[in-house]
């Protein structure tokens, strides 16, 4: 079932620290490591090094501690694994710091996600240099690197929700070549973090849709990175709390049937335990909400030779802390799904 099962697990579990703590996808984090049978959560941090120490209100009883100011030092004395859950630039400076204190650092960020220096200067120009040992955390796809990985760089959420379906066509060559590739994605307004924005306003959003990003999101770098190809990718905000579902279009190669489009997918996630294929049911956001599951659907036109592909995430999970800890067991060497059912 599980593709990169390793070990029962370490024989202690590993102490671990949350930066960010007070963030979405922070928060997911706390909720998740706080109960994880291979983690001991020793600190989590807000963002400055003057904020009063508080409780979080939604994890009484899950985790009783404080969130603390931020304090580099003290958190690399306590942790062995550092989640870094924070805007990209305060990531790049602060993966450094952890790495050079010699932790492993797990990074829900952009910040050390493309290898290539053009494109990392046009949209993470925070990342001025790409350390030794970072492992890009797609866990189906590269998860046998990241036992060795100094620093795993969690995909986006849209990535996430749209690489699982479209990597292992494009490895396959199903689809054809120079032909476009559209990725038109819908998320909930938690994707776009905890600040208010015109955009994320209840009173804006509230029954209403909005495409965004154009050309212009960063997410398509990464995803021409992992295909290999160009997308053209069109974000939209949808007036959800959570949850992406990212409908995808392309050409096949000539001749390629719907056969090969199932057994293709069938194959490459044959021990993803958190991917559910299912086919011409296309999956729903409900259906994934508040697990770190992938459902991933699709439909096959042989006589145009054209297929839609459907996959949905919950962007907090499976697009941030889920995926986060589910690269945190390869890391440690124990079973993919520890604390995640
Ligand atoms: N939301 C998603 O669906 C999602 C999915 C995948 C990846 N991500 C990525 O995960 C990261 C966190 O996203 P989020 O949605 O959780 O963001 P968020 O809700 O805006 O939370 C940001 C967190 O970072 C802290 N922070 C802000 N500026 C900081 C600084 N300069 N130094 C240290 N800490 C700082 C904040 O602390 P205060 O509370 O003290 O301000 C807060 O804890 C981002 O890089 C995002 O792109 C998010």
């Amino acid at each position: 079932m599980n593709k990169n099962a390793q070990s029962a697990g370490p024989a202690v579990p590993v102490k671990v620290a949350v930066v960010g703590a007070t963030g979405y996808a922070g928060q997911e984090l706390v909720r998740l490591l706080a109960r994880h049978p291979h983690a001991t959560l020793t600190t989590a941090t807000a963002s400055q090094a003057t904020s009063t120490p508080r409780r979080l209100p939604a994890l009484a009883r899950i985790w009783e501690g404080d969130v603390q100011p931020l304090d580099p030092a003290a958190v690399a004395a306590a942790a062995d694994v550092v989640f870094l859950a924070l805007p990209e630039a305060a990531s790049a400076e602060l993966g450094a710091t952890f790495l050079a204190a010699g932790r492993r650092v797990i990074d829900l960020s952009g910040a050390f996600r493309l290898r290539d220096d053009a494109a990392r200067k046009r949209w993470y120009p925070a990342t001025t240099t790409m350390p030794e040992g970072v492992v890009y955390g797609l866990c189906e796809f590269t998860g046998a690197h990241v036992h060795a990985a100094r620093l795993v760089s969690c995909p986006g959420c849209y990535p996430t929700a749209s690489l699982l379906a479209l990597q292992p066509l494009a490895e396959a060559g199903l689809l054809a070549p120079g032909a476009d590739v559209i990725v038109d994605a819908k998320s909930g307004v938690s994707g776009a973090g905890k600040a208010p924005s015109d955009r994320t306003h209840f009173c804006e959003n509230h029954g209403s849709v909005a495409a965004y990003g154009l050309f212009g999101h960063r997410h398509t770098a990464e995803m021409n990175q992992s295909l290999g190809r160009e997308v053209t990718f069109t974000p939209h905000l949808v007036p959800l709390d959570r949850g992406i579902l990212s409908t995808m279009y392309a050409r096949l190669a000539p001749g390629v049937t719907a056969t090969q489009v199932s057994d293709t997918l069938a194959a490459a996630h044959a021990r993803s335990p958190f991917v559910r294929l299912t086919g011409d049911a296309l999956p729903e956001i409900k259906h994934v909400a508040w697990t770190n599951f992938c459902d991933i659907g699709w439909r096959v036109d042989e006589a145009t030779g054209r297929v839609i592909l459907v996959s949905v995430i919950d962007n907090l999970l499976k697009g941030a802390a889920g995926q986060a800890v589910q690269n945190f067991n390869l890391l440690v060497g124990a079973d993919e799904t520890a604390g995640l059912y």
